[in-house]
C-alpha cells in the first residue's frame, strides 16, 4: 500500500524533533515521527529507507533511560543519531559515554577529520549547533572520528560501510548552517529519489481514504478553518457523495461566524449539514472552570453530536482536520517522553469508547504545509487566510466559567480587537489576534461613578507554525484605540491588558 519512500524519525523526546520531520520532507522526502517502542511490523509496513534517532532529554545509562529497539541494526537501514541518538549507537557498539567536562550549548565550529559522504560539499570550520550535557568519550570499533569541535569533543561518528552514522550537534535546527546539507547527504546515503512533494500527499491521501472507506459513508466535522475544509475536499475527493460535512454551531462561536461560515461552506461539493447545538454545550459546559474539564467535556460533546448524526445517516467513518501540533501537544501517542501540554479537542478529547473509526488525512502536517495544500485544492482566499481558531472556540477564551453573558461580554470585546488589527498593515502579518475574557473583577471609575467590572485581555502573535510564537509590538495607538473602544461599548468590561508572553513560555490560547 506504501509506495512513497519515508524516513522514519524515532522520537527520544527532544525539542527540535518535529524540526527533524519538517527539514527532510523541506527536501522531499516523507518522514514520520515515531515512538522508539513501535512494533516492528508498523516500522515495516511503511518500508523505511532510512531511520533517523531525534535527541532526547535522557542520559543513556540513566535507569530508564529510552534505549534503541532491538530491531534497528538488524534491517540493515542507514541509520543517522543525532545527539541522543548517537550517544544511544556509541552504548549500544560498546562506545563510552559521559558527563560532558567541557558543556557545549549554543554555536560551536566543527574540524572535519575523514571524509565521508554525509560531509559531502561541507566546509570544515562551519558552524552548527550544540546544546547537550553528555558526550561520547570512547568511540565504538566500527567507527570513525569524523569531526571534533574546536573544543575538542567528539562532533561527528560514522562508518560508510555499514552506513550508520551519528552527530552531536542539531543540523535541524537553522543556525546549522550546513544542516540541510547533511540531512540531504544522509538521504542521498539512503539511496533516497527526493520526489515527496504535497500534490503526492494529495494523491497518496486519496487513495488511502479510499482504501479504508471503501464502499461507506463518511461524516466530516467543518469549522469554516482550514484544517476541517482541506480535510473534507480530501475526503470528497476519495468518496464523493458519501460524504456528509456537519457543522456544529456550538455556541462558543465569535460574533457573526456561524453565518459566515454557512455562506462560504455551502457553495463547496459535498453535502452540508448544521447541528444547532449550541443549548447542549452550555450545558454540559455548565459552572465547569478547569480549562483541561472543559476541553474534554467539549471534545466528547462533539464526538456525541457526531454519533448521533452518523447513526441517523448510517456513517461508520468520521473524518479529521487533526494536525501535526494537535497530535505532539495533547501528547497522545505511546510516546510518553515528550510532556502533555493541552488535550486538543479533536484528539486528547476523543472519548475511549468512540464507535466511529476515525480518519485524519492531515494528522503528519503542519499548519503551511495544509495551507499550500489548500492553495492547490483551490480554496478561497477567506478560507486559507482564515486565523486559526481552537475547536473549544471562545470557551478557552473565558477563564472560569463559561456562560452566554460572558460569552456575549468576549463576542463583543473580540469583534472591536478584530476590527481595529483590520485597519492595519500588522494583520495580514499576524498568526493570530483576538480577546480573553479574565476572570477577575477590579475597580474602575466611569463619569465620576464607581465601576466592578471584568478585565479583557488581548492576545496578538507572530507564528511560523503555532507551535512556538512571540507577543507581537503592535502599534501604541492601536492598542489604545482597541482599549477605549471595549471600555466605551462593552458594558461589562472596564479594563483592558495586553498579553507580552512570548510561547514558550506562555500558550497562544490562555487555556
Ligand atoms: P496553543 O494554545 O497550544 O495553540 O499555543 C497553538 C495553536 O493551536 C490552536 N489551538 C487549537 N486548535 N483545537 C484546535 O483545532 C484545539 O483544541 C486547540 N487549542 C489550541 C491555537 O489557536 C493556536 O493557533
Amino acid at each position: 500500500m506504501n509506495s512513497r519512500e519515508t524516513i522514519l524519525v524515532l522520537d527520544y523526546g527532544s525539542q527540535y524533533n518535529q524540526l527533524i520531520c519538517r527539514r527532510i520532507r523541506e527536501l522531499g522526502v516523507y518522514t514520520e515521527l515515531l515512538p522508539p517502542d513501535t512494533a516492528l511490523t508498523k516500522v515495516l509496513s511503511l518500508k523505511p529507507k532510512g531511520i533517523v534517532l531525534s535527541g532526547g532529554p535522557a542520559s543513556v545509562y540513566d535507569k530508564d533511560a529510552p534505549q534503541l529497539p532491538d530491531w534497528i541494526l538488524k534491517q540493515n537501514l542507514p541509520v543517522l543519531g543525532i545527539c541522543y541518538g548517537m550517544q544511544l549507537l556509541a552504548k549500544e557498539f560498546n562506545g563510552e559515554v559521559r558527563s560532558s567536562l567541557k558543556r557545549e550549548y549554543g554555536p560551536a565550529q566543527i574540524e572535519i577529520l575523514n571524509s565521508s559522504p554525509l560531509f559531502q560539499n561541507i566546509k570544515t570550520g562551519s558552524s552548527c549547533w550544540m546544546s547537550h550535557g553528555d558526550e561520547v568519550s570512547k568511540i565504538p570499533s566500527p567507527f570513525h572520528v569524523l569531526a571534533r569541535s574546536l573544543s575538542g569533543l567528539i562532533s561527528a561518528v560514522g562508518n560508510d560501510e555499514k552506513k550508520i552514522y551519528g552527530v552531536q550537534f542539531h543540523p535541524e535546527v537553522t543556525h546549522t548552517l550546513f544542516g540541510k546539507t547533511l540531512l540531504k547527504n544522509f538521504l542521498k546515503i539512503c539511496n533516497c529519489q527526493f520526489s515527496w512533494n504535497l500534490n503526492s500527499f494529495i494523491q497518496d491521501s486519496i487513495q488511502q481514504i479510499q482504501e479504508q472507506v471503501k464502499e461507506e459513508k463518511v461524516i466530516c466535522g467543518v469549522s469554516g478553518g482550514i484544517d476541517s475544509t482541506v480535510a473534507a475536499l480530501l475526503t470528497a475527493k476519495a468518496v464523493g457523495k458519501n460524504l456528509h460535512s456537519v457543522f456544529v454551531d456550538t455556541g462558543l462561536l465569535r460574533e457573526n461566524e456561524k453565518q459566515d461560515v454557512i455562506e462560504i461552506l455551502s457553495h463547496f461539493p459535498m453535502s452540508f449539514h448544521v447541528s444547532n447545538s449550541a443549548e447542549f454545550f452550555l450545558k454540559e459546559l455548565k459552572n465547569v472552570e478547569d480549562p483541561e474539564k472543559k476541553r474534554k467535556i467539549i471534545g466528547r460533546t462533539f464526538i456525541q453530536l457526531f454519533e448521533k448524526k452518523a447513526k441517523s445517516l448510517n456513517v461508520k467513518f468520521l473524518a479529521q482536520g487533526t494536525l501535526y501540533p494537535d497530535v505532539i501537544e495533547s501528547s497522545v501517542g505511546k510516546n510518553k517522553l515528550s510532556a502533555k501540554i493541552k488535550t486538543h479537542h479533536n484528539v486528547g478529547g476523543l472519548p475511549k469508547n468512540m464507535k466511529l473509526e476515525l480518519i485524519e488525512p492531515l494528522r503528519y502536517l503542519f499548519k503551511d504545509e495544509v495551507r499550500e495544500i489548500g492553495k492547490t485544492l483551490g480554496l478561497p482566499d477567506k478560507i486559507l487566510k482564515r486565523q486559526p481558531f481552537p475547536g473549544p472556540g471562545l470557551a478557552v477564551r473565558i477563564l472560569g466559567a463559561v456562560d452566554e453573558k460572558r460569552l456575549s461580554l468576549l463576542r463583543k470585546a473580540d469583534l472591536i480587537v478584530q476590527e481595529e488589527i483590520e485597519k492595519t498593515k500588522e494583520a495580514g502579518k499576524l498568526w493570530q489576534y483576538f480577546a480573553v475574557l479574565l476572570p477577575l473583577k477590579t475597580v474602575g471609575v466611569m463619569g465620576d461613578k464607581r465601576t466592578y467590572e471584568q478585565v479583557a485581555a488581548i492576545r496578538a502573535v507572530h507564528s511560523q507554525d503555532g507551535m512556538t510564537a512571540s507577543s507581537a509590538p503592535l502599534p501604541w495607538k492601536v492598542l489604545n484605540q482597541i482599549s477605549s473602544r471595549i471600555i466605551s461599548e462593552v458594558k461589562g468590561i472596564n479594563r483592558v491588558v495586553y498579553d507580552i508572553t512570548p510561547k514558550p513560555p506562555g500558550t497562544i490560547e490562555w487555556e
